[in-house]
């Protein structure tokens, strides 16, 4: 199933909003439309959110093909500030659309260019998951129960997940293992989305809540966490879906290893620490109602970040496609980009 695509002139995307129970595309030829399936999370997931806006830069070229250069230039910087604003936290959004933008630049021809590079981070992130999901899989050990928060699986990729990649490629490999997916209130991509991918994968999997953490690496033989991430700093803090840093204490706490897997484009070396990563705030509606019906009592106020930031420290390991990187982070994620 392909969560996003370029096809004849439109971007097309898995609306994941309505998963496990609806499989629907939507077709965007605007910019419009593409910066509201960021916002609404109808695409979603760092990796997946960077080929998305990858994408809207190349339908911006594609509308304005014929065009003066400068025209095009233009054109495409209006959309790359666009889609700047939909959805702040995961880096690879705004690392996508300045790749884009500067491929065009550098170009005589900057609607082709930028098609063509957006095409090109699309596949880079079909490849870096399935090298994530080698060097991770060698990290797990058949037997192995793994916890795993929020969804960093295909659908938040454009290849076989990045979590998900290293928990799927171990199984492929014949390793026995049982996966724990928090449901992740309050839009439940473990319970909605985790779950479906793994069950669709025939791996065993046991969604509890957030709250059941702590009670399943006490009780419910945990052997590994493994999550994604949104942004990682340039000293290995990482930022992911709200509840991951909880996870990462409580997985200190048992002596449980805690991993990362991410892409290189999700480490924001021009951010030197976790404080400096922007956090999204979603909107009070999300947690008032649930299934459509009010679960707040009136008059009460609501907050809802949709990130938290998880401190080098409580990290084991951080998976990427240059092999894991150990501690002391900031010293592996600049050989990482040296290599
Ligand atoms: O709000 P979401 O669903 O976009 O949040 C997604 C996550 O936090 C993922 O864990 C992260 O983007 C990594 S995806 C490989």
């Amino acid at each position: 199933m392909k969560v996003i695509e370029f096809q004849g002139g439109k971007v097309v995307i898995l609306d994941q909003t309505l998963l496990p129970n609806e499989t629907k595309y939507i077709e965007c030829s605007d910019i419009e439309c593409v910066c509201e399936a960021i916002k609404s999370l109808r695409v979603r997931g760092a990796p997946a959110i960077g080929a998305a806006a990858a994408f809207g830069m190349a339908l911006t070229a594609v509308e304005n093909a014929g065009k003066g250069r400068g025209e095009i230039l233009e054109a495409l910087r209006d959309t790359k500030e666009k889609l700047k604003e939909t959805r702040p936290t995961a880096v690879n959004l705004e690392w996508a659309v300045e790749r884009v933008y500067r491929a065009a630049k550098a170009s005589k021809k900057p609607d082709e260019a930028a098609l063509k590079e957006a095409l090109r981070i699309y596949d880079e992130a079909v490849e870096s998951d399935n090298k994530i999901g080698e060097y991770g899989a060698e990290l797990i050990t058949d037997g192995d129960v793994i916890l795993t928060h929020c969804n960093a699986g295909g659908l938040a990729t454009c290849g076989i997940g990045t979590a998900l990649g290293v928990i799927k490629t171990a199984a492929r490999k014949g390793k026995k293992i049982e996966v724990f997916a928090d449901e992740t209130r309050p839009l439940l991509q473990g319970a909605r989305l985790t779950a479906y991918e793994l069950v669709n994968e025939g791996i065993p999997v046991n969604v509890i809540t957030d709250n059941a953490a702590a009670f399943a690496m006490k009780n419910m033989g945990i052997t590994k966490v493994v999550v994604g991430a949104d942004r990682i700093a340039a000293n290995g803090d990482t930022a992911n879906k709200i509840g991951t840093y909880g996870v990462a204490v409580l997985a200190k706490e048992h002596g449980i290893p805690f991993y990362v897997a991410a892409p290189l484009s999700t480490i924001d070396r021009d951010t030197a620490t976790g404080d400096e990563i922007p956090i999204e705030f979603r909107d009070a509606s999300e947690i008032i109602f649930f299934n459509e019906k009010r679960v707040v009592a009136d008059g009460a106020g609501i907050k809802s970040p949709a990130f938290d930031v998880t401190p080098h420290k409580y990290i084991t390991g951080i998976i990427t496609e240059r092999g894991v990187l150990k501690p002391p982070f900031d010293k592996s994620i600049k050989q990482a980009f040296e290599k």
